[in-house]
C-alpha cells in the first residue's frame, strides 16, 4: 500500500482549484475543502506544480539535498551545468565570502554528459518534479549535441548557460555578444523541441537587449540573473582571495540588481521569466514575482539554509493567504509603479 505522505497531501490540497469538495481518503466521505491556492505555473509549454526551483550549481544533482528537502515538492530541479566532456574546474581557492554574498570561481566543474546520464539522471527521475538541465559548451555544436542527447533521455527542459567562451570565435562569451548569443539560441532551437530556457548574464550594459534577442531567437523562457563578476583582495597578503582572481558574485548582495533586471525584462518581452539572485526568503521570492517573474530559483540561499526552497514555498502560501490571493499568477508583474 502507498505510504501516506503529509507533503503530498498538503501539495494536493493547495494545488487543487477546480473542486470545492475534497474526498477524505480515510473515510471516503466528502468534506468541505479549505479555500485553496493555485500555485501552478506555465513556463511556455513547461508546466510546473509550483514556482520554486533550484538555481543551477547550488543544489548539485538533487541527491545532495534529499536529506533536507522532499524533492517531490519542488517546482523543478535545475541541475548543475553539464558539458559534453568532464571539466575539472578552476584551481583552489575558488569560493570566498563577501558582505551579504559570496564569490565563486568553480570554473564549471562537472562530470560530463555521459556520467550525468548514467549516474545522476536515474536518481532524479524517481521524483515527481521537473528536471531542467543547465548546459554549457565551448561552441554552438557542443550546445546542440547536449540538447539533442538530453532530449532523447526524456528530461523536461534545457537551460542554456551562456556565460561560456566560444572557443571557435576567439573566446568571446556567448552571453555578452548579441550576434553570437542570437546564433546560439537559433541553432539550438532548430535542433530540439524541448522547452528552451536562456539564462541571461547580468554582465552586460543593457539586459533588455539580450532578453529581446532571446525571445526573437526562439527561447520559450528566460532566466535571470547569473552571477555578477567581482573581485576580492586579502589586504594582509595583498593577493586576490580567488586563485582565478575574479569570480561570480551571488547572494543577497545582488538582489536589488536582479529585481531591477527582472522588472526591465518583464516590460520588454512576453515570454515567462524565472527570477533569481539573492533569494533567501519568501519575501525575496515575492519581490521577484511582483517585478515580473513567473517562477523563482533559489541559489546561494541553499548554502545558508538547506531547507530554503521548502521554507520559501510555505512562505509564499502564507503571503497569498494573508493577501487573499488565490492564484500565484496574479502576483506576476503586479508591482505598483
Ligand atoms: C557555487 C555556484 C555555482 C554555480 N553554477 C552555475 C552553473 O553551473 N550554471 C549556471 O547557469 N549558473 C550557475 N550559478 C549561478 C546560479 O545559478 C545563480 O544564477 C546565481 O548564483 C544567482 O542566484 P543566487 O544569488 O540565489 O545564488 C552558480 C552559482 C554558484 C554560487
Amino acid at each position: 500500500m502507498k505510504k501516506f505522505n503529509w507533503f503530498d497531501w498538503f501539495d494536493w490540497l493547495t494545488n487543487t482549484t477546480n473542486s470545492t469538495i475534497a474526498t477524505n481518503t480515510t473515510t471516503g466521505k466528502n468534506m468541505p475543502k479549505k479555500k485553496s491556492f493555485d500555485l501552478s505555473v506555465n513556463l511556455g509549454k513547461l508546466k510546473l506544480k509550483n514556482p520554486v526551483l533550484t538555481a543551477s550549481g547550488t543544489f548539485g544533482y538533487g541527491k545532495e539535498y534529499s536529506e533536507f528537502v522532499d524533492l517531490n515538492r519542488l517546482g523543478a530541479i535545475v541541475v548543475k551545468g553539464i558539458s559534453l566532456k568532464p571539466m575539472k574546474g578552476n584551481p583552489m581557492p575558488r569560493i570566498c565570502e563577501t558582505p551579504c554574498g559570496m564569490l565563486n570561481a568553480i570554473g564549471l566543474q562537472n562530470p560530463g554528459l555521459k556520467d550525468f546520464i548514467r549516474k545522476q539522471l536515474p536518481y532524479l527521475k524517481k521524483f515527481r518534479t521537473r528536471i531542467i538541465v543547465n548546459i554549457l559548451g565551448n561552441s554552438i555544436d557542443e550546445y546542440i549535441e547536449l540538447a539533442e542527447n538530453l532530449e532523447a533521455q526524456g528530461i523536461d527542459a534545457v537551460e542554456l548557460n551562456v556565460s561560456c567562451p566560444n572557443v571557435k570565435k576567439g573566446g568571446i562569451v556567448f552571453g555578452t555578444d548579441p550576434k553570437i548569443f542570437r546564433e546560439l539560441i537559433e541553432s539550438v532551437r532548430q535542433r530540439t523541441s524541448l522547452p528552451l530556457i536562456t539564462k541571461l548574464s547580468p554582465n552586460v550594459s543593457d539586459i533588455k537587449l539580450f532578453a529581446k534577442i532571446a525571445e526573437d531567437a526562439g527561447s520559450d523562457v528566460i532566466s535571470l540573473i547569473n552571477t555578477i563578476t567581482g573581485m576580492s583582495i586579502d589586504i594582509k597578503t595583498g593577493k586576490p582571495r580567488l586563485a582565478n582572481i575574479t569570480g561570480g558574485l551571488s547572494g543577497p548582495a545582488i538582489k536589488p540588481v536582479a529585481v531591477r533586471m527582472v522588472w526591465e525584462c518583464y516590460k520588454t518581452v512576453r515570454i515567462p521569466i524565472i527570477g533569481m539572485g539573492g533569494i533567501i526568503s519568501a519575501e525575496d521570492a515575492v519581490e521577484f514575482l511582483l517585478a515580473g517573474a513567473s517562477a523563482v530559483a533559489v541559489g546561494t540561499g541553499n548554502f545558508i539554509n538547506p531547507k530554503a526552497t521548502m521554507d520559501i514555498l510555505e512562505g509564499i502560501k502564507t503571503y497569498m493567504s494573508a493577501k487573499g490571493i488565490r492564484s500565484l499568477r496574479e502576483l506576476t508583474g503586479a508591482v505598483k509603479c
